[in-house]
């Protein structure tokens, strides 16, 4: 199933630093071409390929030949693992029938649980290995996996251990979400404070003790848990020490923005329907608004996140696919990125940066992932494009990068590794 990888250790030199991707050690004049040096899967050193220090020399050298460099691109909001998949919903709602709709008449969410209930663990592997799969081959080097089609315990559990096994088995960094606060479950139908009680008080302590839990997140809207819930949610977040993130403000003005902003949260996911009340309580919190275009395209949403106004608020703005099997059966992060400049009117640079720099801070990574910077691990993408624009230009296009992911050489889709016949490590 998986490539072997290599060693990324040594100079790669003769790149074009993606703008505002970068931190050079050495600031470089314009024009001229750059070299990153990996040593011991860390970035360290970045600047002119001609003042590469002396030190290096031994290192196997690469020769970029002109290649874009990013940071390995980060997929902040994710639900990818789950039993089974909804073309039906598809059909439906191509006959007219909306995702309110649907979810009321016992479809959405509540048939992936069915299906993820009845999967294995290893079931549940095997259908998301290809999906994980699909989104690294285009440069992904972290990924945020949620719970929230299981809506029980042990099935919580069974969601989450997969998340951290395919983290292991593919060498990318994963941050598991726990959304147990995604569906009231049909066995608690009219109860829904009886199954909030049993999430703050039974799931979530529980899956946090067994270490499957990075942060915490909840549907705050009117299909899924009220404001009051939510915050019930964020309480036993808080008394664990573990971060929060929200489903906020997809159909309607809940409200839930500012309460997450209260609580500090990484972030806030959809946000269509966002007030300027929410985005200045993010805005004063450091939470990163973040932009699901996937969802919104395959609902045929026409109410665009305000995005001037968090623009102007000074807002962290992330892209991510959300992939799901109900709003968003997307793979390409890259897609998504040209949907956020297309139908959400971001500029090239802030889509790279939503998939990059701001999708690792809204991970609470951004120290270590999303800048091609020294003193970090190794994870960045080396492209055949002659100019930034392009990756979020071309779509249903998968461009032959040279990835390189944990310090190792995921994918030489360049061939830069093989010209050179250079020395590496096994
Ligand atoms: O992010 N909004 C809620 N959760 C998912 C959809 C999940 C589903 O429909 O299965 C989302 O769009
Ligand atoms: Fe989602």
């Amino acid at each position: 199933m998986m490539s072997p990888t290599s060693s990324a250790d040594g100079v790669w030199r003769n790149l074009r630093l993606a703008p505002g991707l970068a931190v050079p050690d050495v600031a470089l004049p314009a024009g001229e071409l750059a070299a990153v040096v990996v040593q011991g899967g860390m970035l360290r050193w970045v600047g002119p390929t001609g003042a590469v220090p002396a030190a290096h020399a031994a290192l196997p050298q690469h020769d970029g030949g002109g290649a874009l460099a990013t940071p390995g691109l980060v997929d902040c909001h994710t639900h990818l693992v789950y039993g089974g998949q909804r073309a039906n919903e598809f059909a439906m709602r191509l006959a007219g029938a909306s995702y309110e709709e649907i979810a009321q008449a016992g479809g959405g969410i509540v048939s992936s649980v069915n299906a993820t209930r009845t999967a294995s663990e290893d079931a549940l592997f095997a259908l998301a290995a290809p999906r994980l799969q699909a989104l690294l081959d285009e440069g992904v080097c972290a990924i945020e996996i949620k719970s929230g089609y299981g809506l029980a315990l042990e099935h919580e559990r069974k969601q989450l251990r997969v998340a951290r096994r395919l983290g292991k088995t593919f060498g990318v960094t994963v941050r598991t979400t726990f959304l147990g606060a995604h569906a009231l479950p049909p066995e608690y139908a009219g109860r829904s404070q009886d199954y909030i009680n049993l999430v703050c008080q039974e799931m979530l302590p529980a899956l946090a003790a067994e270490g499957l839990v990075d942060a915490v997140d909840v549907f705050c809207e009117r299909i899924a848990f009220t404001l009051a819930e939510t915050e019930q949610v964020f309480r036993a977040a808080q008394q664990l020490g573990l971060p929060v993130k929200l489903h906020a403000e997809q159909i309607s003005d809940m409200g839930g923005s500012a309460l997450a902003a209260r609580y500090g949260a990484l972030s806030c996911d959809h946000i269509e329907h966002l007030s300027q009340a929410g985005i200045d309580a993010m805005q004063a919190a450091g939470t990163v608004a973040v932009l699901l275009p996937g969802a919104y395209y395959t609902l045929r949403d026409t109410q665009v996140p305000p995005i001037a106004q968090l623009r102007a608020a000074g807002v962290p703005m992330a892209v991510s696919t959300d992939h799901n099997p109900g709003t968003s059966p997307c793979l390409s992060l890259l897609l998504m990125a040209n949907m956020a400049c297309t139908l959400f009117r971001l500029t090239v640079p802030e889509a790279l940066a939503g998939i990059t720099t701001h999708a690792a801070r809204a991970l609470g990574l951004q120290d270590s992932l999303g800048l091609i910077a020294s003193g970090r691990p190794a994870n960045f993408v080396l492209w055949p494009v002659a100019e930034a624009a392009e990756l979020a230009y071309w779509f249903g296009h998968k461009p032959a990068a040279t990835i390189v992911r944990q310090g190792r050489v995921a994918n030489d889709g360049m061939g830069i590794c093989a010209a050179q016949g250079a020395r590496h490590g096994a």
